[in-house]
Order: C-alpha cells, then structure tokens, then sequence
C-alpha cells in the first residue's frame, strides 16, 4: 500500500487522490553549469519515516532530458531512504534507457542492466513503467533486476482499445513498424477484431538508419492505426506513414504509446495524418493541437498500485 505519492506534478497529485495517499510535492531546481538540485518540500524531517513512497518521475515532452531525470530520481531515491522510507515506489511513465537492452556493437554498454542496478543501490523495491521497450520480450524487464524488486511492466491496451472502439473505424487494420511489436498490437487489435501486420524493421547499428519491409500490404480504401511504443525523432512513423499513405487508405491514425517531439507531430499533421493519440506518459506543457489526443494513464497506474 502506498502512503505517500512523491512528485512535481498533477500527474502525481492525481495518483495521490486515487491512491488516497498523501502528495508530496518536490522542486527542481538546476545550478547555472547544469548540476540537478532537487528538494522533498517536506512538513518536517520525519514525515517519511517508517512510510510506504512512491516517486514519480516524468520528463517532459519536447525537452526530454533523460539524463537529468535519471540524476533526479537517484538524489531523491537516495534521500527518502535517508530519511527511513520503508517501501520505496518508482515510477518511471517511459523506462528510460529500456532501448538499450543489449549490447548491439562490440564495447556499447547494455545500459538497461547498469541504470536498473543503480536504481537499485538508491533503494527502490517496486518499479512501475508503462509498456517498456522489451514488454514481453524474452528478456522481460523483471530480469534487468534482481529478486528483490517487483517490477510492474504495464500494458496500456485497454485505453487504446476504448478510445478506438468509440470511432467509426471502416475495416481498420492495425500495422506497426516493427516485428518486435506483435505482441503489444495485438493486445489492442484482438479486442477491437481489427486485422493486424507487423512490418520488418531493420537499423543500421553504425550510422542509425532504418529500412522497413512492408511486404504485400496494401491498405487501399481502409483505415489504418499505425502503431509504435516511442517516437523520438519521428523518423520511423513519418516514413511508416508516408509508404501507407501512398497506397491511398481512407484514414490514417497514428498511435504511440510514449512521446513524439513537437516537429514529428507536425511533420504528420502536415502530411494530413487523420489524429495522433498517445498518454501522457510525458509532461506536456505546450497547448495540444486539435489532431492531438492523450491519454490519461493515472487511473490505469492506480488501479494496478492498488
Ligand atoms: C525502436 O525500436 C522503437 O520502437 C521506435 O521505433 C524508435 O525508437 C523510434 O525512433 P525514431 O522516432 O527516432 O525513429
């Protein structure tokens, strides 16, 4: 059970009400050569002690700064185990570092393994992210950590699948860039009986291109949802996008679980993509244009933590 829900925003403070647990909120401050200065704005010294916290931690969309949050979250997790933090919670909306899950080249780190095991040594017991880069993989996130920490590795399907059901979607086939993402499009295509194609990915490790097989599809006259965990550049579902888009479908959609730079949002509006839907995984702080959905993950996230 969580007592006390730790965070800067209303993110936060939502799970807090649907948790009823109490909020703590923190402040971020940044030295001028760029050092994190991160504050509990605690009621007094002892407030934490003996309690079961969870920190939240998002970074925001269209400055993303991993890195920071990364040292954000250690200097805060290290500080509520000072301060006798019994259980310590965290909760990373997007598993930074979850793309690097192995070495892909000859002396790369596997990042993932290193950032778990230092999340680890700053005390967290519970690790809760929404759709991981390798959910469900043969390596499932569980096995970055060791024994000690359950980690909760959510599927966010259901809301995509309501959110879609309320459309009037014309034979909709679900199509995602990646083989490596059947088994997250197919949470949300088997509910909604849409067709399902994996298309077939392939990255230039050394200079970062991609190159996608898209076999037979032909999608001519039908809806088409793509599909992807994370867009960072927006490359891979632009080019997704314009490849469908030339086979002349009725609508596109695009959908993607964790963040997509201001510039990809636009470069898809500008190519006339019907709307892009995603959570709020990500701080937002910029007004949402009108083709832009986001879904709220709190009640989600509550009804697992509960
Ligand atoms: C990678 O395998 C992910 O699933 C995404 O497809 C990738 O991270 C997207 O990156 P970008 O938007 O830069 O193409």
């Amino acid at each position: 059970m969580t007592d006390i829900v730790i965070g800067k925003d209303d993110f936060a403070e939502e799970l807090a009400k649907r948790l009823s647990a109490e909020l703590i909120k923190t402040e971020e401050k940044t030295f001028a050569d760029g050092e994190k200065r991160p504050r509990l704005l605690l009621k007094s010294g002892n407030q934490l002690k003996g309690k079961n916290a969870l920190l939240a931690v998002r970074s925001n969309r269209y400055n993303p700064s991993p890195n920071d949050s990364i040292v954000e979250t250690c200097l805060l997790l290290k500080e509520m185990k000072g301060l006798g933090v019994e259980e310590i919670g965290l909760l990373w909306p997007w598993a930074l570092y979850s793309r690097q899950d192995e070495k892909f080249r000859p002396g790369e780190p596997a990042s993932l393994k290193y950032v778990a095991e230092l999340l680890e040594s700053c005390g967290v017991t519970d690790f809760y992210t929404v759709y991981s880069h390798i959910y469900k993989k043969p390596t499932p996130l569980t096995e970055f950590f060791s024994s000690d920490v359950n980690v909760h590795d959510i599927s966010p399907a259901k809301l995509f699948v309501e959110y879609f059901k309320r459309k009037k979607m014309k034979d909709c086939i679900i199509v995602t860039p990646d083989e490596k993402g059947e088994d997250r499009i197919r949470e949300i295509s088997e509910p909604l009986n849409y067709e399902f194609r994996c298309l077939l990915k392939t990255r230039d490790h050394n200079t970062g291109k991609i190159k996608i097989d898209f076999g037979d599809l032909d999608v001519r006259g039908r809806d088409v949802i793509i599909e992807d965990d994370i867009a960072t550049s927006g490359g891979t579902v632009v080019d997704t996008y314009r490849r469908i888009n030339r086979m002349k479908p009725r609508k596109v959609y695009i959908a993607l679980v964790h963040l997509l730079t201001l510039e990809g949002i636009k470069t898809l509006y500008d190519l006339r993509a019907e709307e892009i839907v995603t959570t709020n995984s990500f701080v937002n702080e910029t007004k949402q244009p009108k083709y832009f959905t986001e879904l709220n993950l709190v009640p989600l996230l509550a009804e697992v933590m509960k």
